[in-house]
């Protein structure tokens, strides 16, 4: 053999190792895939010229090679056991454990508590990795306990499984663990496949356990599969160590992947805290796990609790509530929440799922209910992990339900086909016979469900939306509280809860109701005094005197905020122009862009809106019209468009704000190209750095100051 061989073969590996450690543990290549295919095709050439040069570790054998025909029957020289399971999911779980324990090793009540490992129950396939001499030399499933499968050629391109162990080895250790996927990689794993036109894995632990199952290693190579060991079968030449705990510490110092997530301490209480705690970061944790499992941890006393038939009595699977279940769709709602924004929620069989009592789960928007195609009478796959709002992840469209055939055409294909037969022409049987599901796909309705008004998208958003600010029961109490909001008709006394009483009370249905509210009315609410009463109506009464801008701004109008009700109100001078004015028109007034002329068009195309303000109107609510407009003097910073950000030394945003207007100017919410000046404080936000990015003039309160007295330098 060339020694010169010997030593390219030697920093072939060790570079092949570096650049696949930096890709696997970093997620980021450090050379491009032909400079490493180079490499890899020279060590390859290498150890075909010289065979002596083929170490057991070599990368070289993580390739995958061709397909199998079968998998090979595998005797497990100690059998792969299962673990009892504990389905009490709450702390009782590991009470009973350690009162088991306890009994069967004849403890005395007053014995020290005894010491446990508790480790996550991992949701992958079980395997067992034999290595001889520190090289692995085969690998097998679980199969039935005492005989599985030989699947050595697909774990040996499972990166997290050592070709050798660290350190001096013994003659024989069976090391026993799960190979399992992370839920990231699975999902990028998903991503690639679909974008290739192949069919995506359903979840990790059918992704894992189907991978290696793969007669060809080069599918299973393909695969993110991961490994982490959790125990072992058969040692020769190695002596034990005391308890399982250090065993896990060997196994993690041979170069095997052992998960950081263990515990080893003493008492129930203690294992009863970890199964909450893992419980608690589930959704954190990157990888499925559906239990935790305790094992008391002197190898001793494991040997002295021995086994029942196939569990042994040292060790428990103290189980999560499983996280999905399946369950029927039996209707599809459409919600209309407070900002009118349109859910269709999926109406199911009640299940019990993460722990509670789940009878529906939320299909966000129309378009992800259109992408998933849940039907009404489909079997589903419902999810409910920790907080989160059940959800369907899947319908099992092979148990969709189908139309029963009368309902199909048949008649028009009679017809047909008795023309066609008339005609001479021989027909093919049954066209009619295509099977048709029994629900349609999933449309949101043309209307609010709750108050009849349109619904209306917004460009690009897949949210659909009631344009019933004013009428909609959904959106009433928020456009009750914004209609009296000190900023809008300020109605002083009309707070939530009495808005609460009020609507609940049915007394008022839109904003136009409260000008009907009298004293004895309100008086005849619980918790309010005939002083109260009197003081609202007064307060009701006084709101009627009030200014357009106030008013505009008062309708809630969804991206219509009190700075463009201010500009609406100067461009326009009136309601009626407001009302009657295009998307052209609207887009014309300083600081109105498409999205909120949009938003004012479909407010006043609603006619229940229309209705509202005539009837608001017609209750005596009143302005001076014009007067922004006709009678303002000019002001020194006349037409000057302000944008305020951050906390000025002296004055507040709202005294900032009066003194802007009052010379004339006017106070926008948002940095844009017409903005004239950013008013900057201290803390400002990003409003700052755009106005930086467009190059607008920046000034701070003293500038500010000086051109309110007109002096611009
Ligand atoms: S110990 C003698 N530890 O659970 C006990 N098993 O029913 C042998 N599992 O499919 C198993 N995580 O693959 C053990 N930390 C863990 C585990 C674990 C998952 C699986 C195991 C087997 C099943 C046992």
């Amino acid at each position: 053999m060339s020694i010169a061989a010997a030593a390219r073969a030697e920093n072939l590996r060790r570079e092949i190792e570096a650049h696949d450690r930096a890709y696997y543990e970093g997620d980021a290549p450090t050379i491009t895939d032909a400079a490493y295919d180079a490499l890899f095709r020279e060590l390859q050439a290498l150890e075909a010229d010289y065979p002596e040069l083929r170490v057991p570790d070599s990368p070289t054998r993580r390739v995958g090679g061709k397909p199998m025909a079968q998998f090979a029957p595998v005797a497990h020289a100690v059998p792969m056991l299962s673990i009892q399971t504990e389905t009490d999911t709450g702390p009782s779980g590991a009470r009973d454990f350690d009162a088991r324990v306890r009994r069967e090793l004849a403890l005395p009540d007053d014995a020290p508590p005894l010491e446990y490992s508790a480790e996550l129950k991992f949701d992958g396939l079980a395997l067992s990795l034999r290595y001889e001499n520190g090289v692995f030399v085969r690998g097998a499933t679980r199969g039935d306990g005492l005989t599985g499968e030989d699947v050595t050629r697909n774990l040996e391109t499972l990166r997290d499984i050592p070709l050798r162990l660290r350190g001096p080895a013994p003659p024989l250790l069976e090391v026993r663990g799960e190979a399992y996927m992370r839920r990231d990689d699975l999902a990028r794993y998903n991503e690639k496949a679909r974008a290739r036109g192949e069919k995506p894995l359903v979840n990790p632990r059918n992704g894992a356990a189907g991978s290696l199952r793969q007669l060809d290693p080069a599918i299973a190579k393909s695969r993110p599969l991961r490994f982490f060991a959790y125990g072992i079968g058969a040692v020769e030449g190695w002596p034990l160590p005391a308890t399982h705990g250090e065993l896990l510490d060997a196994l993690a110092a041979f170069g095997l992947p052992v998960c950081d997530q263990r515990l080893v301490a003493a008492g129930w209480r203690a294992l009863a805290d970890f199964h909450d705690r893992m419980g608690a970061r589930r959704a954190r944790i990157p990888f499925d796990f559906d239990g935790v499992v305790y094992k008391v941890n002197s190898l001793a006393l494991q040997q002295r609790l021995g086994f029942r038939t196939r569990e042994p009595r040292w060790a428990v699977a103290h189980k999560y509530p499983a996280e999905e279940a399946r369950t029927v769709v039996t209707a599809i709602e459409v919600q209309v929440g407070r900002t009118g924004a349109l859910t269709p929620v999926a109406r199911l069989r009640p299940v019990f799922v993460g722990g509670v009592t789940v009878a529906h789960a939320t299909l966000h928007n129309e378009d992800e209910a259109r992408r998933k195609d849940v039907r009404v009478g489909d079997t589903v796959i419902v999810r409910r992990a920790g907080d989160v709002i059940p959800e369907i992840v899947g319908v099992a469209r092979e148990e969709r339900p189908f139309a029963p055939m009368r309902f199909q055409g048949r008649e028009t294909h009679l017809a047909a086909r008795k023309t066609l037969s008339a005609a001479g022409i021989r027909i093919i049987p049954a066209p009619y016979r295509k099977r048709m599901p029994r629900h349609p796909a999933f449309a949101l309705p043309e209307t609010c469900p709750e108050c009849g008004s349109h619904i209306v998208r917004e460009e690009g958003g897949a949210v659909a939306r009631c344009a019933g600010g004013l009428v909609c029961p959904a959106q009433l109490k928020g456009a009750l509280l914004h209609f009296a909001s000190r900023r809008a008709m300020d109605i002083e006394g009309l707070g939530d809860k009495l808005i609460e009483q009020l609507t609940s009370a049915g007394k008022v249905a839109t904003p136009a109701d409260l000008y009907a509210l009298t004293a004895p009315m309100l008086a005849s609410l619980e918790r309010m005094g005939e002083k109260s009463a009197a003081n609202l109506v007064a307060a009701i009464e006084k709101s009627k005197q009030t200014s357009l801008p106030r008013f505009i701004f008062a309708l809630g109008i969804r991206h219509v905020g009190e700075s463009t009700a201010k500009a609406l109100a100067h461009h326009f001078g009136g309601l009626d122009a407001l009302r009657r004015a295009d998307a052209a028109a609207l887009e014309n007034v300083p600081d109105v862009g498409a999205t909120v002329a949009e938003s004012l068009l479909d407010f006043f195309a609603e006619p229940h809106n229309r209705d509202v303000i005539e009837r608001l109107l017609a209750a005596g609510v009143r302005w001076e019209e014009n007067r922004g407009r006709a009678d303002a003097p000019p002001g020194p910073l006349a037409g000057k468009v302000f944008v305020l950000t951050g906390t000025l030394p002296n004055l507040t945003r709202d005294e900032a704000r009066a003194l802007i207007e009052s010379a004339g100017g006017k106070v926008s919410g948002t940095v844009s190209r017409k903005t004239d000046y950013v008013v900057a404080g201290e803390d400002p936000g990003s409003k700052l750095d755009k106005a930086k990015n467009l190059g607008l003039a920046i000034v701070d309160e003293a500038g500010l100051l000086q051109r309110l007295q007109g002096d611009s330098q």
